[in-house]
């Protein structure tokens, strides 16, 4: 067929498909990629030597003795990654009611930002400072009675925070969704000399079923009675979310993150609309299993969905994920390159 068709009057000669037709073009017109500058890798921790353990609810995700971690921080940095987040998974004996283990200059997690960045200064540590990792109960915060208290937990991460920062962490990131934290935190830091210590607030942090291979990973996942809806927010509630994030951009936070990601792209948008600071996914453990699952029945092809997955934290406005596939994707664009 030649000369004007039907579609060019319907169309008025406007064809998507034009920018679309080889793969030169669609390289031009590409608006977002997906690079090694914007992934943290999360990773698990354990006491003792040579330990490569994996979790079993996420295959491919192994928890790590510091000796190891630091082989693991070396390649990543040498991946191009710029930043790991450290989650320890602390003997039963160290937990207890109020998590006091937090506080204690040389726990797993302090530790292991030793190590890290004496052998590979260059790659950034972020430590969480919610105490569920130290609670016997497995909460984020001190459990008295049925409440988890918020003042008390405040105070408490407050501590816990320039204790990490004393310990070399470069980004403390609360992620027990106490009211007044970032502000707490942030004036501890300073009047302990930590200004250069930034915060990356979990600003909105979901109560979502996504987080129960993580729990595993850590070993809380047996001990946490009831739920956490009286401190994350309610899956159901944007708007909410954007008020409880304003506070910690008030309060102080240099960086902001959306947690669970894929199902709350819409937050990560909004958010990175409303406030000029940057924003930052985490794609986490469920999200991670879901896919890895489905690829290891040849349902899905699992390396492009994770590709893909993480392209669509970009278009949403995010600035950086903290993904589980941080190295397998490192090593992918290692490869193209
Ligand atoms: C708790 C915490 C959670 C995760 C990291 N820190 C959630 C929870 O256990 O309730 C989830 C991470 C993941 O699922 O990958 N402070």
């Amino acid at each position: 067929m030649t000369g004007r068709t039907i579609v060019d009057d319907i169309t008025g000669s406007r064809r998507m498909r034009r920018n679309r037709k080889a793969d030169w073009t669609r390289r031009l017109v590409q608006e977002n990629r997906l690079t090694a500058d914007d992934l943290i890798w999360p990773v698990f921790v354990v006491p003792g030597t040579n330990v490569v353990d994996p979790v079993a609810a996420m295959p491919g995700v192994n928890r790590m003795s510091v000796d190891k971690l630091v082989e693991a921080a070396k390649e990543a940095a040498d991946l191009g990654i710029p930043a790991l987040a450290t989650f320890p998974n602390i003997e039963m004996s160290l937990r207890d009611e109020t998590g006091s283990h937090c506080l204690a200059a040389d726990n797993l997690i302090n530790e292991a930002t030793r190590a890290i960045k004496k052998a590979v200064p260059n790659i950034g540590v972020i430590t969480d400072v919610a105490l569920d990792p130290f609670t016997s109960h497995g909460h984020d915060g001190v459990l008295r009675g049925d409440v988890i208290v918020n003042d008390e937990t405040v105070e408490l991460v407050a501590r816990a925070a320039v204790i990490q920062a004393d310990a070399g962490s470069d980004i403390i990131s609360p992620s027990e969704m106490m009211d007044g934290r970032v502000g707490a935190i942030r004036r501890a830091l300073d009047e302990a000399g930590h200004q250069n210590v930034g915060i990356m607030s979990y600003a909105t942090k979901f109560a979502s079923a996504f987080y129960g291979p993580y729990r595993d990973a850590i070993g809380t996942g047996g001990l946490l009675k009831g739920d956490k809806k009286t401190y994350y927010i309610d899956p159901a509630n944007g708007t909410e979310a954007m008020r409880d994030a304003a506070l910690d951009v008030e309060e102080g936070a240099d960086m902001l993150m959306v947690k669970p990601g894929l199902p709350y792209l819409d937050i990560c948008w909004r958010m990175k609309e409303a406030f000029s600071l940057p924003v930052f996914a985490y794609q986490v453990s469920g999200e991670y299993s879901q896919i890895k699952a489905a690829a290891m029945n040849g349902w899905i092809d699992g390396e492009r969905v994770m590709l893909e997955t993480l392209l669509a934290f970009k278009r949403a406005g995010c600035d950086g994920v903290l993904t589980y596939f941080a190295m397998d994707v490192a090593r992918h664009l290692a490869k193209k390159a």
